[in-house]
């Protein structure tokens, strides 16, 4: 069988096992078999209608439209463009008659509290904050920037950006104060809206002192929002912060929704790619609307008695459509949970689901991967009968942690849905349907019925033979596929498009399939790294790294990490000689730090090693290849007779100190 310590692609190359749907797992979102079929069935024979028919059963339109894709500036493609709506009116106004006061969100802080909101009470919430946008000037088309913790407000703060149309962006909580401002002013936003601090591992994160260290240097930004979770005393400049709770105090709970077009940008966020710099994903708000809606009904089965949660921070894309839209555009019942997996301990996601009696339950293998070291008798602890269905996202899954999910978790009842999809694609793109399609460890299996994803060679033809490698694309612009790049359009089209002449959406990942056509993501292809499931651009890290005084040339790459997933490991050479074995544990502490400031904690190597130079080819490019063969210490396979100093591989891999 399965085997911990080896590598996890050879892992997938073996993995054989084929779990049928579980019998007693009836996928009441109204699918079966034969609707399933039908449906990609109807998407083969009439694309644009399926969509159409589609949009128009699972929206409220305000105005219903009548093109459904306009293709005039491919790959600028447009949706439903002469349809109008509101987004935020889809998620919430559409329940209250039926079911006002069903719960929205169930919301378990870290220390403990825990606050129930309704459906009513949550539209009251959405329109206050709305109108406190609009009375502070704030307008339809409008950026605002949301650094908040994981709390019901942040939905909130994105809910009433969706009402008075203002596009909203999310930066996650765990970038630093230089990873906002450079958000904030691509995106030229005029306000920001945060908390005072939030509640992560035990420790309060002052995310206003954060915001503090940068907004002066934010000419945009007239109002700063500030929300008081965490109750730490805070700075304050007058005149452009606002506590949250002074801000909303006799506001109106009524708030009429905006009327927007279809292809009105509904968010930004930012995501990493292989430049330096991020890049604002845009998307539209009907397409994007659809994408969520249709992928709980068919991923999740999400039903009308579901307890469902997603651990994912609304910083993220999963967060935004597992969690601010998706989920509430269903009328459903959320968890939302503030801290860390393992605070007090690593029973902490298990004592949740028991208490909030969670039905379905959407994680990262990374987590699934920290929590499985702690130890069965965590989750042994606490009764998961109630769970039904279990999900993973954010990076390929190793057999071995699925088997765990699946026997510990699951208790071998819940089919488990891994669902590949990226920032750019709005929601899942391949997965399963649960109850439907049998699942194999480590395999998102198929595309969802409209969604055409192919791999390909690097002529663009298709690959049929089973188990060879390609280019994971996708054949056909969908509803909820990003629109651009904000600000960037050039980038957008060549970033996505460019390498087969803007004939496929390219993914950047690398994938094969199975004789079954199931797929197999391989993970990236390009200059990205999944660490912990976030992304993270090594040119980004290279780029902070060279800003620093100490280091003349900086190359980072990822070597494979049993929790992490991808660990980060940088190659530096400073100026002057380099540092001792004594002096290198300083300046790794000092790097680290420097990039804990510039990026966030996240992006921290896990290693940094030293070197008098890097491997360069003749013609001057880094060896790369060579690097992760080092950084994962497997045996280096490169051509080194073309190096300027073949010395220094020796150099690098004496310096591990393993
Ligand atoms: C990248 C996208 C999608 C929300 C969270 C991450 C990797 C994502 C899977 C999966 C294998 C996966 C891919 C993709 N990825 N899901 N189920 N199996 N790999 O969003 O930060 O935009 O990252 O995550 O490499 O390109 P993201």
């Amino acid at each position: 069988m399965t085997n911990e310590s080896r590598d996890p692609i050879e892992s997938l190359f073996k993995e054989d096992r084929l779990f049928p749907p579980p019998p007693a797992f009836n996928h009441n979102g109204g699918m079966s078999e034969d609707l399933y079929q039908q449906l990609i069935r109807e998407a083969d024979q009439d694309y644009e209608g399926f969509w159409a028919r589609l949009a128009r059963s699972e929206i409220d339109w305000l105005t219903p439209f009548t093109r459904t894709l306009n293709e005039t500036k491919a790959p600028h493609y447009r949706w439903f463009e002469d349809g109008t709506l509101n987004v935020s009116a889809n998620c919430l106004d559409r329940h209250i008659a039926r079911s006002g006061d069903k719960a929205a969100i169930v919301f378990e802080g870290e220390p403990g509290d825990t606050r129930t909101i309704s459906y009513s009470e949550l539209l009251t919430e959405v329109c206050r904050f709305a109108n406190a946008l609009l009375a502070q000037g704030i307008k339809q088309g409008d950026r605002v920037v949301i650094y908040m913790p994981m709390v019901p407000e942040a939905v909130i703060a994105m809910q009433a950006c969706a009402r008075i149309g203002a596009i909203h962006s999310v930066v996650f909580g765990g970038f630093s104060s230089e990873s906002l401002k450079g958000r904030i002013e691509d995106a030229e936003a005029v306000a920001v809206v945060t908390a005072d601090g939030g509640h992560r591992g035990g420790r309060i994160i002052g995310l206003k002192a954060i915001c503090d260290k940068v907004l002066d240097d934010c000419p945009s930004v007239r109002t700063v929002f500030v929300l008081r979770r965490a109750g730490n005393p805070i700075s304050w400049r007058e005149g452009r912060d606002v506590w949250w709770h002074d801000a909303v105090a006799g506001m109106s709970p009524h708030c009429q929704a905006a009327t927007v077009s279809a292809e009105h940008p509904l968010f930004l966020l930012y995501t990493s790619g292989s430049t330096g710099r991020p890049k604002g994903i845009q998307h539209a708000s009907a397409g994007y609307l659809l994408g969520a809606i249709l992928t709980m009904r068919w991923v999740f089965d999400i039903r009308e008695d579901d307890v469902y949660w997603c651990t994912a921070d609304v910083g993220w894309i999963t967060g935004h459509s597992y969690v601010a839209y998706g989920p509430l555009a269903c009328g459903a019942t959320m968890v939302m949970y503030e801290g860390a997996p393992t605070t007090p301990d690593a029973g902490r996601f298990w004592q949740i689901c028991e208490r909030h009696r969670v039905r379905i339950f959407y994680t990262a293998p990374t987590a699934i991967r920290a929590l499985k070291k702690q130890g069965d008798e965590y989750p042994r602890r606490y009764n998961l009968d109630r769970l039904r269905l279990l999900g993973t996202v954010g990076e390929p899954i190793n057999p071995e942690a699925w088997m765990w999910y699946h026997e510990v978790i699951g208790q071998k009842r819940c089919p488990i849905v891994d669902t590949w999809w990226q920032t750019e694609t709005g929601a899942h793109m391949i997965a399963p349907i649960p109850g439907i399609t049998a699942t194999k460890p480590g395999s998102c299996t198929k595309a969802l019925p409209g969604i055409l994803a192919d791999v390909v060679d690097s002529e663009g033809r298709s690959i049929t033979k089973p188990q060879e490698g390609g280019y994971l694309v996708i054949r056909r612009p969908w509803p909820f596929m990003l629109r651009t790049i904000w600000g960037d359009p050039a980038r957008y089209q060549e970033t996505y498009w460019g390498r087969f002449q803007n004939r496929y959406y390219v993914s950047g990942d690398g994938a094969r399939r199975d004789a079954d056509g199931y797929f197999w993501v391989m993970g990236r292809v390009d200059d990205v790294l999944k660490v912990s499931g976030h992304r993270l651009g090594t040119m980004e890290i290279e780029s902070v790294l060279v800003a620093h005084p100490l280091v003349a040339e900086a190359a980072v790459v990822g070597r494979p990490d049993e929790i992490t997933g991808e660990a980060i490991c940088a190659f530096i050479v400073t100026r002057g000689p380099r540092p001792s074995a004594s002096e290198q544990a300083r300046v790794t502490e000092t790097l680290r730090q420097w990039i804990a400031e510039q990026i966030g904690a996240i992006a921290k190597p896990a290693e940094i090693r030293y070197a008098d130079n890097l491997p360069k080819t003749r013609s001057g490019k880094i060896m790369r290849r060579l690097l992760r063969a080092v950084a994962s210490g497997t045996t280096v396979e490169e051509d080194v007779s073309t190096l300027e100093n073949p010395d220094i591989i020796k150099q690098l891999q004496g310096d591990a100190g393993r």
